[in-house]
């Protein structure tokens, strides 16, 4: 018997590396994906040999995570529950991909994770696991073993000779990719405890970002970032530049409570630097280029789109579905914004499109024109009132 871990060489992963060699009396092999959570991976091999894995793979996903994964959900302007950047939820399916492509390659029989039976993580990973193999074993020990506290998972560490790191640089879970970091856990766990200064990692604090405020204009083409200030850059590259500069200003810190899947309220904090200004940008350049009712249209199915990101149907009909739909929407998005950066806020100051713009400033103006005839407009209005009318008729007739 052979089972894919996915592996990130701390504490957790390590045990249940461990755990599944002496449970399932199996192989494990171990796999990493680079998704730009900015550490080393380069030790992660011989740290899972060590601690049991046959092999190791290491997948660098960046590209493709920012390529595939963000940018279409960018398209939409996706954020869950009117304030998350959806940062981990889309993720999970690519890591799970990779996962499963390692299986098949492989030939494993079993796919295994460490996100708890508590969570969202489980379904997303899980749901994109059976997409590509609806016969997979799928081991979750966090669902079976009975290590349910931090003090027994360490007895457990040291009876193995898996080295604990000494001090847990941090009390807090966290998750890390190019789009955001996420915090839950310890003195979150209190929804009105601040969160401490120093659990933030991209972002300076809004009152000691600099007091001089920076321009960045991002450039799109169908709906997709190709530019920044003028320089192309490939998605994750562009991505990676974005973060640099909300980082540097403070931007994109957000404290909320959500709803999981499952159906519990959890407490996350998440710093999405690059994604605050991408969606600003993104938006901005919608402005000028698509047609009302398209867009109303699309924004009206953007809140069941961030659910089924959220929720792990990043693979189902449905979601593939809307991002035809999506897509289309955004044949006619290019152009670009500038953007004004300051103390935590990043706002639109400016839009253009040289091939799409459907700003008519002859239409627009309240100065003279000569392709607007204001009389129309009266008919128009009162049609439309018709009904108001009516109803107001009859209120009148009843007194
Ligand atoms: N609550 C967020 C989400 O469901 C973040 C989850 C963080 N996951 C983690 N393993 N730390 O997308
Ligand atoms: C976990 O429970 O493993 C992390 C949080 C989540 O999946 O929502």
């Amino acid at each position: 018997k052979k089972v894919v871990l996915a592996y990130s060489g701390g504490l957790d992963t390590s045990i249940i590396l461990k755990w599944l060699t002496e449970e399932y009396d199996c192989e494990v092999v171990a796999y990493s994906a680079d998704l730009g959570q900015g550490e080393e991976l380069d030790h992660i091999p011989a740290k899972a040999k060590k601690t049991g894995a046959s092999s190791c793979h290491i997948v660098d996903l960046k590209e493709e995570f920012a390529r595939d994964f963000v940018f279409p959900m960018f398209r939409a302007n996706a954020i869950y529950e009117g304030r998350y950047f959806l940062g981990t939820s889309i993720a999970r399916p690519l890591i799970a991909k990779a996962q499963m492509e390692i299986a098949a390659k492989e030939g494993a029989d079993a796919v295994s994770h460490g996100a708890t039976g508590k969570g969202n993580d489980q379904v997303r990973f899980e749901i994109a696991y059976y997409h590509y193999d609806p016969a997979i074993k799928v081991i979750a020990p966090w669902r079976e073993w009975d290590l349910k506290s931090r003090t027994a998972l360490e007895e457990y560490a040291r009876k193995h000779d898996i080295p604990i790191p000494t001090s847990k640089k941090f009390p807090w879970s966290s998750d890390r990719n190019l789009l955001h970091i996420s915090f839950e856990g310890d003195i979150l766990e209190n929804p009105w405890a601040e969160a401490p200064e120093e659990m933030y990692q991209l972002t300076v604090r809004p009152e000691d970002a600099p007091d001089q405020a920076e321009y960045v204009e991002v450039e799109f083409e169908k709906g997709d970032a190709v530019a920044v200030n003028g320089e192309r850059l490939s998605p994750a590259n562009l991505l990676a530049k974005l973060n640099q500069l909300g980082g540097k200003h403070g931007i994109g810190r957000v404290d909320l409570l959500e709803n999981r899947y499952v159906g519990m309220k959890s407490r996350g904090v998440y710093e999405t630097p690059g994604g605050t200004i991408l969606e600003e940008a993104h938006r901005a350049v919608e402005s000028i280029c698509m047609d009302r009712e398209v867009m109303h249209l699309r924004d009206s199915l953007v809140p069941r789109y961030a659910d089924m990101i959220y929720n792990g149907y990043w693979f189902a009909p449905e979601r593939i579905a809307l991002q035809a739909l999506i897509d289309q929407t955004q044949q006619s998005v290019n152009g670009k914004a500038r953007i004004k950066l300051y103390k935590g806020h990043a706002r639109v100051v400016g839009r253009d499109s040289a091939s799409d713009s459907l700003f008519n400033v002859d239409f627009a103006t309240f100065e003279a024109d000569d392709v607007y005839n204001q009389a129309d407009a009266e008919g128009f209005i009162k049609l439309n009132a018709l009904r108001l009318r009516i109803a107001a008729i009859q209120r009148q007739n009843r007194k």
